[in-house]
């Protein structure tokens, strides 16, 4: 065997042994999937949904039976977002300081069942007045809900 000979046959190997790992190591990891929704999240679209149906939905007396079933979707919303924990609850280290911020935030929630329920029965009523009001409320809960319990 010449000199040549065996230089190829060593860099023929070489790159074989260079090219194995990459060609038979693991499959690569898909790219950091996005982040999936928590159930709040998802509760939280269905009732931005219902608000934004509502915003023109409670202007006429007419209008109103239509508004009922968006009322009930959103209690429901309400429901079972209430008893979900908040995304932010996980930063919070000190354990008493975070179940007091999950509690703060089901009362929270359980606050706005209350409105979306008299919402319900002004809707009912025929009372526009009220369920403008209403209305807003709902909108200042959500301010203010979204000012304590997420970081957005
Ligand atoms: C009618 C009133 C409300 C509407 C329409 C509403 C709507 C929304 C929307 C659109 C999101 C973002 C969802 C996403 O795309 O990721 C969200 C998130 C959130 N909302 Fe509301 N919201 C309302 C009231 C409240 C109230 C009163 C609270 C607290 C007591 C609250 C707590 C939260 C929290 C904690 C998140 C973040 C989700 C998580 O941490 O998993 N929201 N909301």
């Amino acid at each position: 065997m010449t000199r040549l000979t065996l230089l190829f046959l060593l860099c023929g190997l070489l790159l074989a042994a260079l090219s194995t790992p990459v060609l038979s190591g693991p499959v690569q990891e898909p790219a950091a999937q996005e982040e999936e929704g928590t159930v709040i999240e998802d509760q939280m679209k269905a009732m931005k949904g219902g608000m934004r149906q509502l915003r023109r939905g409670l202007r006429d007396a007419e209008n109103l039976p239509a508004a009922l079933p968006i009322i009930l979707e959103m209690q429901q919303a309400a429901h079972i977002s209430k008893t979900e924990v908040p995304r932010m609850a996980a930063g919070i280290e000190d354990e008493k300081e975070r179940a007091m911020f999950v509690t703060a935030y089901r009362q929270g929630m359980i606050a706005t069942q209350k409105m979306m329920l008299e919402l319900e029965d002004a809707a009912l009523e025929g009372n526009l007045e009220k369920c403008a009001e209403l209305y807003n409320a709902l909108k200042d809960a959500q301010d203010k809900g979204h000012d304590r319990f997420t970081d957005g």
